[in-house]
C-alpha cells in the first residue's frame, strides 16, 4: 500500500515568488479575473471590469466570439505551426496588439512599465494611453526594443496634443492610435455607485477596503503618487485633488473633433495612423478615404455607448467594403487564442486586448502579463493545429460560420 501511495504522491515545488505562486492555479483569463477581483479594492476592480450603463455591449462583445463556430480540416501535417504575423508591415510574434488602457498603476505599481516590458519580451506592439500613469519617455526607456504605439485623446488644448506627438516621435514610437469613440465619457454605473475617482479618494470606505486588500495596498503605497503622467504640470491634471473621470474627460477632451482634424494629424505625424473606435461600415469606408493606415473596430470594451455592436460582427462587412486598402484590428471580448483565429478568419489582421492583460497585471504583476501573452500565443497555435492550419496565412473565411442567430 505504501509503495502504491509513494508512486502517485507528488508535491508541487514550493514557489518562492509570490506572483508565480499565484499563477500556479491559473488556467485561463477568467481565473486571472477572479484573482484580480480578490486582490483589488472593489472600486478599482469595478473600474477595470465594468462598462457603460447596463453593460449589454460589454457582454455581447464576448458572446460574439461564442456565436462563431470553427470548421476544422483534418490530416494536414501540422507538426510545425507558426503564429507570426505582419502588423503595419513589420513582423510581430503573433497577430495581437496590447490595447491602450488608462491608469494601469491602479492595477499594479509597475503599471505601464510592466506591460511595455512584457510586450517587448513577447514581440507584440503595446499602445500607451494618453491617460497613462507612466510617461511616454518612461515607457520607452523601460522597453527600448518594444514596438510602442501612442494612443491619442484629443485635448481641447491642441498645443498639448502637438507636444505629445513630438515627444512620442522623439521617443521612437512607431504609430499613433487616435481614439474617436470618447467625445464624452460613457456612464460607467459601477463607478457612479462607488464614487470612483483618480487618484482614489481617501475616506473611511477606502481605508476599510485597503485593510481588506493588504497586498494591493502595500504595493500601491510603495509606488509613489499616481498622476496623469503625460500631462502632469500642464494645468490639466486633477490639480492635486481627486477627480471623477467623467468630469475630467468632459472638461479636457475636444468634443468638436471631426474628420477634418485628420489632416491636422497627418501634418504633424508622418508615421502610421490607426483610427480606433470605428463602429460602422460607413465610417470604415470614410477612414479608408481619409488615408489612415488601419482601423480598430472597437466599442472601447463596452465602456462608451451601451447598445453599440460587437466589433467581431463588423469585421466581415468592413473587410468586404474596404478590401485590402487598410489593416483591420478588432477588440472587445478577446479572451482566448481561438478568438484570435476567429477574428482573422473573418478578415481582421490582428486583435487588440485590454482587460485580459489588466486582470493579469492585477493578479500577478509583470509575470501575470507574461503569462497571459503566452496563454494567448499558445492558444492561437493550438487552435491553428486543431484546425489543420500551419500558420495564420493559411486562415481562410471558410474556417468560421455564425452558429446561432446573432446575439
Ligand atoms: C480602456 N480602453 C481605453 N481605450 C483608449 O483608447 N484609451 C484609454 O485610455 C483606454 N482606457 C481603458 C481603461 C480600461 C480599464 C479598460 C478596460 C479599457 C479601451 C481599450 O483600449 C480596449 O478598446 C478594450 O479594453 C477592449 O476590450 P476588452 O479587451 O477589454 O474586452
Ligand atoms: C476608460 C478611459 C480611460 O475607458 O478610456 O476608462
Amino acid at each position: 500500500m505504501l509503495r502504491t501511495l509513494r508512486s502517485v504522491w507528488r508535491f508541487r515545488r514550493f514557489e518562492l515568488d509570490a506572483d508565480l505562486r499565484r499563477l500556479q492555479g491559473v488556467a485561463d483569463v477568467e481565473d486571472l479575473r477572479e484573482l484580480a477581483r480578490r486582490r483589488l479594492p472593489s472600486g478599482v476592480f469595478d473600474y477595470i471590469d465594468g462598462a457603460a450603463e447596463d453593460e449589454i455591449t460589454a457582454a455581447r462583445n464576448e458572446e460574439g466570439f461564442v456565436a462563431l463556430e470553427l470548421r476544422p480540416r483534418i490530416l494536414r501535417d501540422v507538426s510545425a505551426v507558426e503564429v507570426g504575423a505582419e502588423i503595419l508591415g513589420r513582423p510581430a510574434a503573433m497577430p495581437l496588439v496590447l490595447a491602450p488602457t488608462g491608469f494601469s498603476r491602479m492595477a499594479h505599481s509597475q503599471g505601464e512599465l510592466a506591460v511595455a516590458r512584457a510586450a517587448q519580451r513577447a514581440g507584440v506592439p503595446y499602445t500607451l494611453s494618453t491617460l497613462s500613469t507612466r510617461s511616454i519617455e518612461e515607457a520607452a526607456a523601460a522597453a527600448p526594443e518594444a514596438r510602442l504605439w501612442f494612443q491619442v485623446y484629443v485635448w481641447r488644448d491642441r498645443g498639448l496634443v502637438e507636444e505629445m506627438l513630438q515627444r512620442a516621435r522623439e521617443s521612437g514610437y512607431e504609430a499613433i492610435v487616435i481614439t474617436v469613440d470618447t467625445a464624452v465619457l460613457g456612464r460607467r454605473e459601477r463607478d457612479v455607485s462607488s464614487g470612483f475617482s483618480l487618484p482614489p479618494r481617501l475616506g473611511l470606505g477606502t481605508l476599510v477596503e485597503g485593510a481588506l486588500h493588504p497586498g494591493w495596498t502595500l504595493d500601491f503605497l510603495r509606488g509613489g503618487p499616481i498622476e496623469f503622467a503625460n500631462v502632469a504640470g500642464r494645468g490639466t491634471g486633477p490639480g492635486g485633488g481627486a477627480v471623477a473621470l467623467a468630469e475630467y474627460v468632459n472638461a479636457q477632451f475636444d468634443a468638436a473633433l471631426s474628420w477634418r482634424d485628420l489632416d491636422w494629424f497627418r501634418e504633424r505625424w508622418d508615421g502610421p495612423i490607426v483610427l480606433k473606435g470605428v463602429q460602422t461600415v460607413d465610417d470604415a469606408v470614410l477612414a479608408a478615404e481619409a488615408g489612415v493606415d488601419a482601423v480598430a473596430l472597437s466599442n472601447h470594451g463596452g465602456r462608451q455607448l451601451d447598445g453599440a455592436p460587437p466589433p467581431v460582427e463588423l469585421i466581415e462587412p468592413v473587410r468586404e467594403a474596404i478590401e485590402d486598402r487598410l489593416e483591420i484590428y478588432c477588440d472587445g471580448g478577446v479572451r482566448r487564442g481561438s478568438d484570435v483565429v476567429k477574428a482573422l478568419a473573418l478578415g481582421a489582421d490582428a486583435v487588440m486586448v485590454g482587460r485580459a492583460y489588466l486582470y493579469a497585471l492585477a493578479a500577478a504583476g509583470e509575470s501575470g502579463v507574461d503569462w497571459v501573452l503566452d496563454f494567448l500565443r499558445s492558444g492561437t497555435a493550438r487552435t491553428l493545429a486543431l484546425c489543420g492550419l500551419r500558420g495564420v496565412d493559411e486562415i481562410e473565411p471558410s474556417l468560421v460560420r455564425w452558429r446561432t442567430p446573432r446575439c
